[in-house]
């Protein structure tokens, strides 16, 4: 029964154990193993060749040693404008498919020419870019199709070996195909697009949002903020415009969230620092509190706080992008080791406790204000007694 029981899991490897155990048998097994070995040793020596049932693997013991491969680089270019997770993901994905990721980020001017002007300007574009974990070089200024002479810069001097793309059209004004030298040099690799965003995406939002605002229709908002939060496919009404503006429909996966995960906790001895906020529209200001926080300790943990408590601090038009999409976008960024995804409004002693946290940290632009308002009426206060005790002001 229990034999039957251990053949069916691995019937080779529990059938091996068995006649192994036979000390007949396992001198045999020994023999003939010393006896393939030794064949193999002869036949390095002398230089034949062994039939592949009798070869052996590469020496362990230090025969002459395999060149080092070179590391494949892989090329991505893009105008990253309003950054957001999807562009994320295409890095993820083109850093897969090789060794070492270089990202060319168009220029402004190369952008204005081809889709018209860019929301964010280059050097922001540049810093979003290179604070993606996934990203190890930059390239500033890059083209918005790949010419021969730019392709052979590539080639040679960046030493790139497959440029990269999403899997939707590129094409430049005349209707022609930005990359197809690199499709006929054969050099060429695509990846998928992210559905459910993309730039345009995020501006209608953004432009459904303050139309909310100002004509004050929160009971409109609340059903908007559910299909931001749910990912409903619909297309919403944007009151007279003939497009419409898609809401996102993206479907947050638990495989999604492994990919973007470092998938590593904290070291037993870790300073671990905490900072919380909304980190809607993650922006270049957030990468720059990010890297300073992440300076304080050794290993960031990054509370992401949930779309009802943003609703509540920010007002009801807040936030544009939903607690998943914002979440992905913080673990994304090289300085975060971890993310809280729907953290409470207030840091209480028992998450202290939990994450083991050291550190607390937060921007000086605070999200409640109250503090600030408080320290304002005490300062303003103590100036105007100071101001009521003199008789003369000096100087000029
Ligand atoms: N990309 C993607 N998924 C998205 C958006 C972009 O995979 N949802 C990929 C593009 O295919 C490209 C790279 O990200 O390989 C850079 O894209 P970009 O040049 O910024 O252009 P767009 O595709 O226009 O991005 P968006 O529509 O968001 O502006």
């Amino acid at each position: 029964m229990d034999s039957e029981g251990g053949g069916s899991g691995g019937g080779g490897g529990g059938g091996a154990v068995k006649d192994l155990a036979t000390p007949s048998k396992f001198v045999a097994a020994f023999f003939l193993g010393g006896l393939v070995l030794g064949a193999s040793l002869l036949a390095v020596q002398v230089g034949i060749s062994l039939p592949p049932s009798l070869q052996l693997p590469p020496p362990l013991w230090g025969g002459r040693r395999r060149r080092r491969r070179r590391p494949v680089r892989v090329y991505m270019d893009g105008c990253f404008d309003m950054m957001h997770y999807g562009h994320c993901n295409a890095l993820r994905q083109a850093r897969a498919l090789g060794d070492e990721l270089v990202v060319g980020v168009v220029s402004d001017d190369e952008i204005t020419a081809n889709k018209g002007p860019p929301v964010t300007p280059l050097h922001e574009r540049m810093i979003m870019v290179a604070a993606v974990k996934w990203v190890d070089e930059v390239i500033p200024d890059a083209p918005y199709a790949i010419t021969e002479e730019f392709m052979n810069k590539l080639f040679n001097k960046y030493n790139i070996d497959y440029i990269i793309h999403g899997d939707d059209p590129c094409l430049l004004p005349d209707g022609t195909d930005a990359y197809a030298l690199a499709k006929k040099a054969g050099r060429y690799k695509q990846i998928k697009r992210t559905e459910g965003v993309s730039s345009t995406d995020i501006v209608g939002r953004m432009l459904l949002c303050v139309r909310e605002r100002s004509t004050g229709d929160s009971h409109n908002h609340s059903s908007l903020q559910r299909q931001f939060s749910h990912g409903h496919g619909q297309k919403v009404d944007d009151g007279g415009s003939a497009s419409g503006t898609r809401i996102s429909h993206f479907l947050p996966t638990s495989r999604r969230i492994v990919q973007f995960s470092n998938g590593k906790g904290p070291g037993p001895d870790a300073r671990i620092i905490y900072i919380d906020g909304a980190f809607d529209l993650f922006h270049a200001g957030h990468v720059e509190i990010l890297r300073k926080a992440r300076e304080l300790g050794d290993f960031l943990l990054v509370g992401i706080h949930t779309d009802q408590t943003v609703s509540a601090t920010r007002g009801a038009h807040r936030p544009i992008m939903n607690l998943h999409e914002r979440s992905l976008s913080v673990l994304a960024c090289r300085y975060v080791d971890e993310v809280i995804i729907g953290a409470p409004w207030e840091v209480s002693k028992d998450m202290i406790t939990t994450f083991n946290i050291s550190l607390v940290v937060h921007g000086t632009i605070a999200e409640n204000m109250d503090f600030l308002k408080k320290r304002n009426e005490k300062k303003e206060a103590s100036e105007r007694k100071y101001y009521e005790g003199k008789t003369y002001m000096s100087g000029d």
